[in-house]
C-alpha cells in the first residue's frame, strides 16, 4: 500500500516542491494549501487532493485531515511547512504582525501536529517534519519575530521528540539555509521604524539581491523525503545551510558578529 504524506503551504516554494518529489517516489499526497486555486498542474492525479487548509483556522486543519483519511486511510508523515517571515526592527512592530507571525509558524504548527496526531497513534506509527530554517539555530539582523518563531519550533520540536518517542512517532526538524522561493522577495511582511530606515533599506537590497543566486527547493524536498523515511532518532537536518551552522559553531562571537554586520549592512559598523 502507497504512503500518505499531509504538507501544508503547497502553493509555491519548498511545499510544492515536496509534494512534486514525494509523488514522484510514489506516496499518495495531500497538497493542503490556504487558497487551493492555486494548485499546480502536479496535483492533477489521483494520488494527490489539495484540502484546503490555512493553518491559522483550526477548523480547516480538521477538515483537510478528514478528508486526507476519507481518500488515503493513514497520514504516513506530516510536513509543517507553512509560513512567511516577518521582517523589520522589532521597535516597529505592531502587535498584529507579531500575533499573525506566531498564529503561523508556531500555533499553527502546534495545532496541525495536535490534529494529525491520533491518526498516528491508531497507526502505530507516523514521522513529524518540522520545517524550521538554520533560522531556528542562529540570528540575523532585523528579523527578531521571525527567529522568535523558528526558535520556539526548534525548541518544540526537540521536547516533542521525547514525549513520541514511546509510540513510534519520530520528529525531525528541517533546517534549510538561503532557498530560492517566493519567501524571501514576496512571502515577507516588512515592519517600518523611522530610526531604523536606513538598515531597513540595506537589507532589503541585500535580500533582493541574493535571492537570485539561491539554490531552489529541489534539495530541501530531497532532504524532507530522506527524513521521512529515516527511521532513525536523528533529529535535524539541514540541507544547503550546514556551513553556516558550523561557521555559527566555530568562529569567535565577534568575528561572526563583524562578518554578519559586513554582510547586511555593507560595514563592520552599522
Ligand atoms: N526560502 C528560504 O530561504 C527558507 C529558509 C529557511 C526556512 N524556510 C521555511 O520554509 C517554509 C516554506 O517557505 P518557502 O521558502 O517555500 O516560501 P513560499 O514560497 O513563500 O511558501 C510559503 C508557503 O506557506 C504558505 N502559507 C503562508 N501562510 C499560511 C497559512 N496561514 N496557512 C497555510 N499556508 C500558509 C504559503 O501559501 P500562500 O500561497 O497562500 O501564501 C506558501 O504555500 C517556511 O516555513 C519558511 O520559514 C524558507
Amino acid at each position: 500500500m502507497s504512503k500518505t504524506v499531509l504538507i501544508t503551504g503547497t502553493s509555491s516554494g519548498i511545499g510544492e516542491a515536496t509534494g512534486k518529489y514525494f509523488l514522484q517516489r510514489g506516496w499518495n499526497v495531500s497538497a493542503t494549501m490556504r487558497a487551493p486555486i492555486k494548485a499546480g498542474d502536479w496535483t492533477k492525479t489521483e494520488k494527490v487532493i489539495c484540502p484546503r487548509l490555512d493553518v491559522t483556522s483550526s477548523e480547516t486543519i480538521e477538515i483537510a485531515v478528514h478528508e486526507t483519511i476519507m481518500r488515503f486511510g493513514r497520514i504516513d508523515a506530516l510536513v509543517n511547512n507553512a509560513g512567511y517571515a516577518l521582517m523589520g526592527p522589532l521597535e516597529g512592530v505592531m502587535p498584529e504582525q507579531l500575533e499573525r507571525q506566531f498564529q503561523t509558524n508556531v500555533f499553527g504548527l502546534a495545532s496541525t501536529i495536535q490534529k494529525v496526531l491520533p491518526v498516528m497513534h491508531r497507526q502505530g506509527q507516523g514521522t513529524i517534519i518540522n520545517v524550521a530554517s538554520i533560522g531556528g539555530r542562529l540570528a540575523f539582523p532585523l528579523a527578531s519575530s521571525y527567529h522568535a518563531t523558528k526558535w520556539a519550533v526548534e525548541g518544540l520540536s526537540e521536547s516533542l521528540r521525547y514525549e513520541l518517542r514511546r509510540f513510534n512517532i519520530l520528529v525531525k526538524i528541517i533546517e534549510p539555509g538561503g532557498i530560492k522561493t517566493n519567501f524571501i522577495n514576496h512571502g515577507s511582511a516588512w515592519a517600518n521604524h523611522p530610526n531604523y530606515a536606513d538598515l531597513v533599506e540595506r537589507v532589503k537590497q541585500f535580500s533582493a539581491g541574493l535571492n537570485d543566486s539561491l539554490p531552489g527547493p529541489e534539495g530541501v524536498a530531497r532532504t524532507i523525503y530522506r527524513a521521512a523515511n529515516d527511521r532513525s532518532q536523528r533529529l535535524r537536518y539541514s540541507p544547503h545551510g550546514e556551513a553556516f551552522l558550523l561557521m555559527y559553531k566555530i568562529l569567535p562571537d565577534s568575528l561572526w558578529r563583524s562578518l554578519v554586520t559586513r554582510m547586511m549592512f555593507g560595514s563592520k559598523k552599522q
